[in-house]
């Protein structure tokens, strides 16, 4: 029988979230300074052959489900090649990209055929001049272009990420939720998370999102709660306005964390294991990489230390955990 990646409570470990740059093409105000960041050096980073190698290995561990993330993914040249790869390991089922969309239209077929499964877009504005601010400088209709080609290659239902902002993007919240109206299309709301940044303002900005169930009852819409993930089985709560074509869901990673089912692990750009997106610990692999035995036992040693929950809010009320929190930003993750 497989042995599965399970940790000390008892949690398997089938999806591998992989960055494959800390760059990115916008610098949304939630996620980067505005001065920008110091980016790894390209010798730094994994290659495709590292990475296949690693999934590979992981593969045959039980892992199914793959996510390339970034930073931008797509800023990285060639990313069809690396889906090509990963998608002919056998037991890889599902190989998603969580991307920001701006490069995604005249990519689309390519990465369809090499064997992208899912994508999940951030789009946080429906306004092109709010837009244009929240991501300094991002063309929305370049989104828009990028969300009509993924349904043009059968890409659907697409998710939507919407971090929701106090003061910023919380007017929009109707104008979201009618997306779902007309379209099999899943908006995802998502708590603001201090990640790496929380001295910076998170606090004025976060938002709780029972303000969006709220919004739906002040429209009069009636709103079914499901039971089951819409695909995948990621972290959001979701549910249907009584008749819409599509759905939405809620994602709490501040508020109501759901570390109790968590099945990810992740793999920096740089090569780091990282098996909790909010802990500072990490393991880099790269001098593994050849050698499946050790490159297995990294990973198990990774699973060892995963707490069993962030505590998040309590660490940054209490100042007092038993792992320090991560001073990486979510580009520099993934
Ligand atoms: P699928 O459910 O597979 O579609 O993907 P996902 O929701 O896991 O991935 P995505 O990259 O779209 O992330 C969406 C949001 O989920 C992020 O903005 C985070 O808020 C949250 N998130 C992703 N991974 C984690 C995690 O490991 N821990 C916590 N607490 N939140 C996470
Ligand atoms: N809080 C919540 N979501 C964030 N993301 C990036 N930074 C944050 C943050 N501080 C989101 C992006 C993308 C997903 C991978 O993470 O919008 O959709
Ligand atoms: Fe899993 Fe850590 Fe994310 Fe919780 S915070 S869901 S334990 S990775």
């Amino acid at each position: 029988m497989t042995q599965l990646l399970v940790d000390r409570f008892g949690r398997v470990h089938d999806y591998l979230r992989i960055s494959v740059t800390d760059r990115c093409n916008l610098r949304c105000v939630y996620c980067m300074p505005e001065e920008g960041m110091e980016f790894e050096p390209d010798e730094k980073l994994l290659t495709f052959d590292e990475i296949a190698s690693v999934v590979r290995v992981l593969a045959g561990y039980g892992v199914r489900k793959i996510r390339l993330t970034g930073g931008e993914p797509l800023v990285r040249k060639n990313l069809e090649v690396l889906v090509g790869m990963l998608s002919a390991i056998p037991g890889i089922e599902d190989i998603a990209l969580t991307t920001n969309g701006i490069y995604f239209a005249s990519r689309a077929e390519k990465l369809r055929e090499a064997g992208l499964t899912r994508i999940n877009v951030s789009l946080d504005s429906l306004r092109p001049d709010r837009f244009s601010l929240i991501t300094r400088g991002g063309d929305l209709k370049r989104v828009l272009q990028g969300l009509e080609a993924a349904y043009r290659v059968g890409l659907d239902p697409v998710k939507l990420n919407v971090v929701l902002m106090k003061g910023m993007n919380d007017d929009e919240i109707g104008d979201f939720l009618a997306m779902t109206l007309e379209r099999n299309i899943h908006v995802r709301f998502i708590e603001y998370m201090p990640i790496g940044h929380e001295d910076e303002g998170w606090r004025a900005r976060y938002l709780p999102l029972t303000t969006v169930l709220e919004r739906c009852a002040e429209r009069g819409w009636k709103v079914d709660a499901l039971e089951k993930p819409i695909s995948g089985n990621g972290p959001s709560q979701n549910y249907r306005i009584a008749g819409a074509a599509g759905t939405f869901g809620l994602i709490h990673p501040v508020s109501d964390h759901f570390c109790q089912t968590c099945n990810r692990l992740r793999l920096t750009a740089d090569g780091n294991i990282k098996p909790c997106l909010y802990w500072s610990d990490e393991f880099n692999v790269r001098r593994y990489i050849g050698d499946d035995e050790a490159l297995a036992a990294m990973f198990f040693r990774a699973l060892d230390v995963k707490p069993e929950s962030h505590e998040m809010a309590q660490a940054l009320l209490k100042q007092s955990q038993s792992h320090t929190p991560t001073i990486r930003r979510m580009s520099q993750i993934g």
